[in-house]
């Protein structure tokens, strides 16, 4: 029989090495890629993600290693990692390091001690996937730790191509997420189970809704966002003057019975109207009575998966989504979430309890979902 991949992720859990880690040196790749505030540090609503990375790094402490921790940040090569050293550095010991004193820190580095090095993206080898730029440090290290599930859906060469030439493990959050995110892969033996999916970003979703409907992963869909709109605009409904994407065909699956699409909306100008009226306005937010109706379909599930938000996040049509993740707490339901914005709308109002498990990764969450594995997931288990 297949070995699932939770197991075969757990058996190669840093959790295994405990107890052998003194003086070993470590490669540690974590991902604290975040948006800074204005004032150019880490923000409340965005250090959640960071500090879900604080417990591999204080292990490793701990057990005595000699950790050099990689991670990115933004997608500019100039941007630096010292303010995410600042906030780490204020809750846990840390260094921080130039790529120019590499050398230096690999001679003088402690047993216990832990360095993060400068933005990996500095170098434009890593998202080539070229561990070139990295080869002192592999020749320098006995072990390799992937704690960067959020960017384990890339081939870049600090998650994937390194994770091939060193025995590789993974940290305590990324065995979470794969152990949270595999309860959705399977079809559920008893009781209903909900799939929430909204936002604009259709490229992974479509293929997500494809595989749940193929697969019968999941007793409904519910839609909202730009999600919605494309195929309400399918079903003949006019969407008046909505954000939609052309480019992707729905018409092979928008009239299975487990979609379930937005009955009304919430538009310019606080208006409120069901979907069949939106004329000239446009959906900004999915309405109360759909907010009704996709509340419904949560009480009665036993599991629910939440990924997007239901409105146009970013100019404050924030409604539904608060009511959604309201209703998710009022119900009895097990509810795992992912996605940046979903997750900062249930930090926000302070529901983060109400869920079992909330993922630190957006894309890396849904390609998860669609292929089973990801790439940094199979350079570990390939070795
Ligand atoms: C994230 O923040 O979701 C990950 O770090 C991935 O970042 P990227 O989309 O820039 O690769």
């Amino acid at each position: 029989m297949k070995t699932p991949l939770t197991k075969k992720v757990r058996d190669f859990s840093v959790e295994t090495l405990r107890g052998g880690l003194r003086g070993e040196r470590v490669v540690l790749r974590i991902d604290t890629n975040t948006t800074l505030g204005e004032d150019g540090r880490v923000t409340e609503g965005e250090s959640w993600r960071i500090l879900k990375m604080i417990p591999t790094i204080q292990f490793l402490q701990e057990q005595g290693a000699r950790t050099i921790i990689l991670a990115h940040q933004g997608r500019d090569p100039k941007e630096t990692l010292k303010p995410i050293y600042e906030f780490l550095s204020q809750r846990i010991p840390l260094a921080f390091a130039q790529w120019s004193e590499l050398d230096e820190v690999m001679k003088t580095l402690k047993d216990g001690e832990s360095v993060l090095f400068e933005n990996v993206r500095s170098f434009q080898e890593e998202k080539k996937d070229d561990p070139s730029y990295l080869s002192s440090l592999i020749d320098w290290a006995d072990l390799y730790i992937n704690e960067a599930f959020s960017v384990s859906h890339r081939e870049h060469a600090s998650v994937h191509a390194i994770a091939r030439l060193l025995p590789s493990y993974f940290g305590f959050q990324f065995v979470r997420e794969v152990e949270e995110l595999s309860r959705f892969l399977v079809p559920r033996e008893e009781g209903e189970r909900v799939v929430i999916l909204g936002g604009a970003k259709f490229g992974t979703k479509l293929p997500l809704i494809e595989k749940i409907l193929e697969h019968k992963l999941a007793d409904a869909i519910l839609l909202g966002g730009a999600l919605a709109n494309v195929f309400l605009k399918e079903k003949g409904v006019n969407i008046g003057s909505s954000y939609y994407d052309d480019t992707v065909d729905v018409t092979h699956i928008m009239n299975d019975p487990r979609i379930v699409l937005p009955i009304d909306f919430r538009g310019r100008d606080g208006s409120v109207g069901m979907i069949e009226s939106v004329g000239d306005d446009a959906i900004l937010d999915v309405g109360p009575k759909t907010e009704e109706l996709f509340s419904r379909y949560i009480h009665r599930s036993r599991e629910a998966l939440w990924n997007g938000p239901m409105g146009k996040y970013e100019d404050g049509y924030v409604q539904a989504s608060i009511a959604l993740a309201k209703n998710i707490v009022e119900s009895d339901t097990y509810a795992v979430s992912g996605g940046g914005d979903t997750s900062t709308v249930i930090l926000e109002q302070g529901l983060e309890d109400a869920f079992q498990f909330i993922s630190t990764a957006g894309g890396a969450m849904l390609d998860f979902l669609v292929e089973g594995t990801l790439p940094g997931i199979e350079a570990v288990l390939r070795r």
